[in-house]
C-alpha cells in the first residue's frame, strides 16, 4: 500500500517511460488501403476522407512505391469501376479495374510488399450489395459464392498475395480456398474478414467507392451488439482455411479484437475504417484534437487490444512517425 507503492516512479522521466513501455506498433504491421478509379486521368479527392484520394493507375503505382519505401507492411487495394451491373462483372473480368491495378502493382513491386485485394462485389454491382440478388431481391449466399470463386482466381492471377473476402457470405473462405487450390494458386493466402460488423463507420468509404447501395447490409454483416457471433464466425473461417483473420471496424470493437486474438492461432488484423479516419481528421481540422497524438494513440490501442496488423489510411504517415521513435 501507499506510501510503499508509488506507481508514478515509473513515469518520472521520458527514459523511464520508454524503458517500461509495453506496446509499440511497428511500420511493417501497418497496411495501407488504396482506391483506384477506372479511367481516371487525375486523382480525385474524397471529401469525407481529407488526404485520401481515388488514384489513377499511374498515381497508384507511385503512391504504392512510396508506401513500401516508408516501410509499411502491405497494401490493400479497392477498385472503383466506371460501369456496374447486377452480378458485378467488373470484379471477375481480368481487365476490370481492380485486377488491372493488381497486375500493375505486382509488376512494379514484385514481392517487395504484400499485395492484398478486396474480394467483394459491392464496388462492382449496380445495387451496391456485396453479393448477387435472388428473384426477390435478397442477397443470394450460394450464388454469390460461385462469383467469389471466380473473382478469387482472377485476383490471384493478377498478382495478389492475399485475398480479403469481405462480403460476409457463409462459406466464403472455404470456397475461395478450394478455387485457388484447384487453379494451382496454393501460395495465395486468405485474409478473412471474419468479424465484420454492419457499421455506420463505413460511411465515408461509400463515397470513396461511389457505392450504389440504398438499403443496408444487416442480413450479412454482424450486429454491433454481438460478440459470441464474432467468435463463431472466426472459428468457422479458421476451420475453412483462413491464413489471417480480421475484425472490423477497430476502435469501437477492441473487446472483439481481444476475444478473437485469444482464440485465433493465426495473425489477427483489425481495420481502422473510413469513419474512424474521418472523425479524427475532422476534429483535428477544427483544432479540437492533436492529430498526431490521437492517431498514434488509436493505433497503439488497437495493437494493445490484440491486433498484430492494422489496416489504416494513415499507414504511410504513421510509419514515418514510428520510425522516428
Ligand atoms: C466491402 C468493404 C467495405 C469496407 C471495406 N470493404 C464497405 C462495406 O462493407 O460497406 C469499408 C472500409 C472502410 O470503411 O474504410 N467491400
Amino acid at each position: 500500500m501507499f506510501p510503499n507503492h508509488r506507481p508514478r516512479r515509473l513515469r518520472t522521466t521520458p527514459a523511464m517511460r520508454r524503458l517500461v513501455s509495453e506496446t509499440a506498433v511497428r511500420p511493417n504491421q501497418l497496411v495501407l488501403p488504396m482506391f483506384v478509379k477506372e479511367g481516371a486521368t487525375e486523382t480525385v479527392a474524397i471529401a469525407s476522407m481529407p488526404g485520401v484520394v481515388q488514384h489513377t493507375r499511374d498515381s497508384m503505382r507511385k503512391a504504392a512505391l512510396e508506401a513500401v519505401e516508408a516501410g509499411v507492411g502491405g497494401i490493400m487495394l479497392f477498385g472503383v469501376p466506371t460501369t456496374r451491373d447486377a452480378v458485378g462483372s467488373g470484379g471477375t473480368d481480368p481487365n476490370g479495374v481492380l485486377n488491372a491495378a493488381l497486375r500493375d502493382l505486382r509488376a512494379e513491386l514484385g514481392d517487395e510488399t504484400v499485395l492484398m485485394s478486396d474480394l467483394c462485389l459491392d464496388e462492382f454491382t449496380d445495387h451496391g450489395h456485396c453479393g448477387v440478388l435472388d428473384a426477390k431481391g435478397n442477397v443470394d449466399n450460394d450464388a454469390t459464392l460461385a462469383v467469389y470463386a471466380e473473382m478469387a482466381v482472377a485476383q490471384a492471377e493478377a498478382g495478389a498475395h492475399l485475398l480479403g473476402p469481405s462480403g460476409m457470405m457463409d462459406g466464403q473462405v472455404a470456397v475461395v480456398r478450394e478455387a485457388l487450390d484447384a487453379a494451382g494458386h496454393l501460395d495465395t493466402g486468405i485474409l478473412a474478414y471474419s468479424a465484420k460488423y454492419a457499421s455506420a463507420f463505413y460511411g465515408p468509404f461509400r463515397e470513396a467507392v461511389e457505392s450504389q447501395l440504398t438499403g443496408d447490409r444487416m442480413t450479412y454483416q454482424q450486429d454491433p451488439a454481438n460478440i459470441r457471433e464474432a467468435l463463431r464466425e472466426t472459428t468457422l473461417d479458421l476451420t475453412e482455411g483462413a491464413d489471417l483473420v480480421m475484425v472490423k471496424p477497430a476502435l469501437a470493437y477492441l473487446d472483439v479484437i481481444r476475444a478473437v486474438a485469444e482464440i485465433a492461432d493465426v495473425p489477427v488484423a483489425a481495420y481502422q475504417v473510413s469513419g474512424e479516419y474521418a472523425m479524427i481528421e475532422a476534429a483535428a481540422a477544427n483544432g479540437w484534437l492533436d492529430r498526431r497524438r490521437t492517431i498514434l494513440e488509436t493505433l497503439t490501442s488497437i495493437h494493445r487490444a490484440g491486433a498484430d496488423i492494422v489496416l489504416t489510411y494513415w499507414a504511410v504517415e504513421a510509419a514515418g512517425w514510428l520510425r522516428e521513435n
